[in-house]
């Protein structure tokens, strides 16, 4: 039986992260240096990409790829409305347009169909946001972004490991940007990664992480370094520091068996519900590797008599907590006022926030707390089904 509280999330800390922060704080380099230097490195040779540039969120990764590929004032970009709000706020910090789209009920994804509808002539790119660590359809999204000769920058903030058919995430899209914030599946507390063939977007993207000043600024303290530098664009200060990047190296060796773990939780999750109409499991990744960053369960309140809402707090009384991915973005004050959207623009999305509520999911998680999950829902289900 549950006795204390089972949080949303418990990050995977162990000896080996904090043994590696302590010899760094000791090596007197905290900020951006060689322990950064050795993690971009590690992460390239794990995902198989030529690139791996580290910055201090998911969100700074996001927003310099966007400005890499060249989207600037006036350009849209397409983001799908079940996100979180990073994906979107960094189009609007370049003074571009994110055009919102519609997922697929199923998948949570965003929906192709609706991708080929909201483009425009002012349409440059689209950011497929792999929900959950499900992947996105990238080879219909690559053949449209073919087509139409937009960019894909992939929002992989849930995708690590992921794979679509036999594709790491990390490789597929123009740039892929990753995010370690604390709930995510390695974490460095805060911080991101931006993966790329490409050399000049990857250069561009170390130059502008690091205010724009000439390559390898992170070096002027160092013997081979030099103070000269020159500034070449006025770019942003989003360097990860070393003391960061020191628990980013620990986390991604134990990455395959986090993985592990967490898919086997949703396994148990799955196979504890499947005999239940009143809820839907997450869909699998068919052809791919799904991450299972989140389990996300989805209610079919017709066959319930109560609504999302009720649904968390009851799961509350059992001492479980739970998370709702995404409130989708038109729904939000600023996105309803700043463009009009209504609910009923994003129907699917509309309608699958009414639905949906994550579940606990991380491999901390004793096998006594999954099924004690299992046996909340399953027991909140029976009392409130019509
Ligand atoms: C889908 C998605 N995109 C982007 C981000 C932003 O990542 P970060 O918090 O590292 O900036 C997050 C979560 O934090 C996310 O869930």
């Amino acid at each position: 039986m549950q006795t204390s509280f089972l949080p949303f999330h418990i990050p995977d800390i162990g000896e080996d992260e904090i043994q590696a922060v302590v010899e760094t704080l000791r090596s007197g380099w905290l900020t951006t240096g060689p322990k950064v230097r050795q993690f971009e490195e590690d992460f390239a040779r794990y995902i198989g990409c030529r690139h791996a540039v580290a910055l201090n969120s998911g969100t700074a990764a996001l927003h310099l790829a966007l400005e890499a590929v060249g989207i600037k004032a006036g350009d849209e970009v397409l983001v799908p409305t079940l996100t979180f709000a990073a994906t979107a706020a960094v189009v609007l910090h370049l003074q571009a347009k994110p055009r919102l789209v519609d997922c697929r009920p199923e998948t949570l994804n965003l929906d192709p169909d609706q991708i080929e509808r909201a483009i425009t002539a002012k349409t440059r790119a689209i950011i497929p946001v792999h929900i959950s660590g499900l992947p996105c359809e990238m080879g219909r999204i690559l053949e449209i972004a073919k087509a139409h000769n937009l960019r894909v920058i992939e929002d992989a903030a849930h995708a690590l490991p992921a794979r679509f058919q036999e594709q790491r995430v990390g490789t597929i899209g123009d740039i892929t940007c990753f995010s370690f914030y604390a709930t995510k599946t390695i974490t460095t507390g805060e911080g991101g990664m931006a993966t790329t063939e490409n050399p000049e977007w990857a250069e561009r993207m170390r130059i502008m992480g690091l205010h724009g000043i000439s390559k390898d600024a992170w070096k002027r303290y160092t013997a081979e370094g030099s103070w000269y530098y020159e500034i070449l664009s006025p770019g942003y200060k989003y360097n990860l520091t070393d003391l960061a990047a020191a628990i980013g190296i620990q986390q991604l060796k134990k990455c395959d068996q986090f993985w592990q773990a967490r898919r086997r939780i949703a396994a148990l999750y799955t196979e504890g519900f499947q005999d239940m109409p009143e809820i839907t499991t997450p869909a699998l990744a068919r052809e791919g590797q799904h991450a299972w960053h989140l389990y996300i369960l989805q209610l079919n309140l017709e066959r319930l008599r109560i609504s999302r809402n009720e649904f968390v707090e009851l799961l509350k009384q059992y001492q479980i907590g739970t998370s709702v991915h995404f409130i989708p973005l038109h729904l939000h004050p600023y996105y309803r006022e700043t463009f009009g959207y209504r609910p009923q623009d994003l129907p699917q999305a509309s309608a699958a926030f009414e639905r949906i509520v994550s579940l606990p999911l991380y491999p901390k998680m004793t096998e006594a707390q999954v099924q004690h999950v299992i046996s909340a829902v399953r027991e909140i289900v029976r009392q409130n089904r019509r």
